[in-house]
């Protein structure tokens, strides 16, 4: 896992900077993409350096093979190290693992799924390739050209490269260069007429909730990186708490790429990873080598009443209602009055001497509730009150479609 090589931690400490950019041209106008948070697979966190032509398409073949793309997976994301050299004019092309972009979308598009790349504001990339510093324009315009649905734009150089070389010491002015970077982007890939979403990998500095967007931006990154450990998870969870007003059609809170089936995460820890992403209206990158798949990470990544729930229409994102100790409860209301209702232990088992016991009333709701346990497959009757045994780090997701 790499994490940007560039992060001052004197800006970690910046808040409270909103005012929109004098730079910003265009004004996002009802996006086209991303009605719902993007699903799909991006190759960062399983094979990051080694990601490849042969493995993009593998992993096209196996999204269709394993069912995913009939379970709404679409975008396969090509993340960093597949940037070559700039030509005499300016023009980026591939690396040697990647010998025809243009072909590579090809392949993927003939298989039903979209293509998406990975570039900086900066002059490099994190993993250090050539970033897109100077160059916006053209390089949207490749993308285009080869097909290219979706782009990552992940800061990286671009903080000691402009921000802090053009004002230095002037935190709230490397805010604005930052800013102003994501606008030139997002007016570039515009210009380009080809709808294609725009991810902002910026690590969730300077709220972008709050300016993204505007600007055109369809997710942002709300934190630093995420890694296969339960911990990470979690902490990252607990950061979304709050941000639920900004996520809608077009424009989601983005908690990082899925880790489900990836080191050493139990079952447990990837069923309620990827039941909580989809509570949090999360996009749904799955983040595993698809080719090599244990039928249970498959059956998780599949789940369609858990993908239901991401993918309503409606748009909401959960919220934290109570917790009690480290189990807590959270809802998400889905169109048509339905609702959802995850109970996540967070910490130890809690056995039947013990069990977690569910306050309804706290959730707003009056007597007993029918629903369906989605990891059970089952119809369950919710009572107030009633006893949950739940193993650690474990989930009880519930969607209730008439709750009163
Ligand atoms: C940053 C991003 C990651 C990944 C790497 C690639 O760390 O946050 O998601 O894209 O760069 O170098």
């Amino acid at each position: 896992m790499l994490r940007p090589a560039f992060i001052v931690p004197a800006l970690l400490c910046l808040a409270g900077f909103t005012a929109p950019s004098p730079s910003l041209s265009a004004q996002a106008t009802g996006s086209v993409v991303a009605q719902t948070p993007p699903m799909g697979w991006n190759s960062w966190n399983y094979f990051a350096n080694k990601v490849d032509d042969k493995g993009v398409r593998a992993a096209a073949d196996q999204i269709v093979a394993s069912g995913m793309k009939d379970a709404g997976y679409v975008y396969v994301n090509i993340d960093d190290t597949w940037e070559g050299q700039r030509d005499a004019n300016g023009v980026l092309h591939s690396n040697d693992k990647f010998p025809d972009m243009k072909a590579l979308a090809d392949y993927v598009h003939s298989k039903g799924l979209k293509l998406g790349i990975y570039s900086s504001p900066g002059p490099k990339t994190c993993a250090g390739f050539e970033g897109s510093l100077g160059h916006e324009e053209q390089d949207a315009q490749l993308y285009a050209s080869w097909g290219i649905d979706y782009l990552k734009y992940d800061l990286c150089s671009y903080i000691p490269a402009v921000m802090e070389k053009q004002a230095p010491n002037d935190p709230a002015a490397q805010m604005h260069l930052m800013h102003d970077a994501y606008v030139k982007m997002a007016n570039a890939l515009r210009t380009t007429g080809r709808p294609i979403v725009f991810s902002l990998c910026q690590y969730g500095w300077d709220a972008p909730w709050e300016w993204a967007p505007e600007l055109g931006g369809n997710l942002w990154r709300t934190t630093g990186d995420i890694t296969p450990r339960w911990d990470r998870i979690y902490a990252i969870l607990s950061q979304q708490e709050g941000l639920e007003a900004y996520a809608g059609p077009g424009h989601w809170n983005d908690p990082d790429m899925l880790e489900v089936g990836n080191g050493r995460l139990t079952t447990a820890e990837n069923r309620s990873h990827f039941s909580m992403w989809a509570m949090l209206a999360a996009p749904l990158l799955a983040g595993n080598d698809l080719t090599a798949m244990t039928p249970e990470v498959k059956g998780i990544l599949t789940n369609r009443d858990v993908i239901a729930i991401d993918q309503d229409t409606l748009g909401k994102q959960a919220s934290r209602i109570y917790s009690d100790g480290e189990v807590e409860v959270w809802t998400r209301h889905l169109s048509g009055g339905a609702l959802a209702v995850a109970v996540l232990n967070a910490g130890a088992r809690r056995y039947s001497t013990h069990p977690f016991h569910l306050n309804l009333s706290r959730l707003g709701l009056h007597g007993p509730q029918q629903g369906k346990d989605l990891w059970a497959g089952t119809n369950v009757t919710l009572t107030d009150g009633m006893p949950l045994e739940l193993a650690t780090h474990d989930i009880f997701l519930v969607r209730i479609p008439a709750p009163k």
